[in-house]
């Protein structure tokens, strides 16, 4: 597999605890992303958990902290410089807590993904991410959430979707038992299979080009 140069690089860009980056790196183990491989992981926190989880893989990782740039252009520009040089072509948002310019989204354009854990477009855009987002659900009253994968452009949460899967929630739910199920039921499931999916669009275009 390594030998294919076909073979489409992947980079993950992650803020904190890294566990849709540890399904990604389970699915790929367990060749659930043939056509694709995790080349880089970029954090923008330097204590995130998300970094031990690629070093234990064997990921190479970098950090790019907003704090140590006085502009967002500037930030952006590390992130590209990384990017490039791990010669990455999709790039995976991955529990990433910045918001990316649109020098990065239009160097990647379709080649960026992220997932937001709820039913697009409900409880998303600006400023709603995290824990925030089931606090949101719960006290909204709804019965279903969920988890979405979309395309990046340069609306919060506005881009194309590319796969969604549902979640009930429960009366005795807190944000933090939400969290999970909608962890374990949808964002784990449906990040790699997009992740997937995207991989092997981009490598069938390759060969296709190449013939
Ligand atoms: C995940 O629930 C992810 O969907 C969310 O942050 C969490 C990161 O967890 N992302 C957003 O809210 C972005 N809008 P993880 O670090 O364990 O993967």
């Amino acid at each position: 597999m390594l030998s294919d140069v076909n073979i489409v690089k992947i980079a993950v860009l992650v803020s904190g605890n890294g566990s849709n980056l540890q399904a990604l790196i389970d699915a790929q183990i367990g060749g659930d992303i043939p056509k694709g491989k995790i080349v880089m992981v970029l954090s923008s926190c330097s204590d995130a958990y998300a970094l031990v989880r690629a070093q234990n893989a064997g990921i190479e990782t970098a950090v790019v902290q907003r704090k140590n740039f006085t502009q967002g252009s500037q930030f952006d520009n590390a992130i590209l410089t990384v990017l490039r040089q791990s010669e990455a072509e999709v790039v995976v948002l991955a529990g990433f807590m910045s918001i990316l310019g649109s020098d990065i989204i239009d160097e990647f354009q379709n080649r960026i993904i992220n997932v937001h854990p709820s039913l697009i477009p409900s409880f998303c855009g600006k400023g709603c991410y995290g824990i925030k987002v089931h606090r949101d659900v719960i006290n909204s009253g709804v019965k279903v959430t969920g988890a979405t994968v979309h395309f990046v452009n340069e609306i919060p949460d506005g881009g194309k979707i590319i796969l969604q899967k549902a979640v009930d929630v429960a009366e005795d739910d807190t944000p933090e038992t939400l969290q999970s199920k909608v962890m374990s039921q949808a964002e784990w499931i449906i990040l790699p299979k997009a992740t997937a999916q995207l991989c092997e669009k981009i490598y069938d275009d390759k060969i296709s080009n190449s013939n």
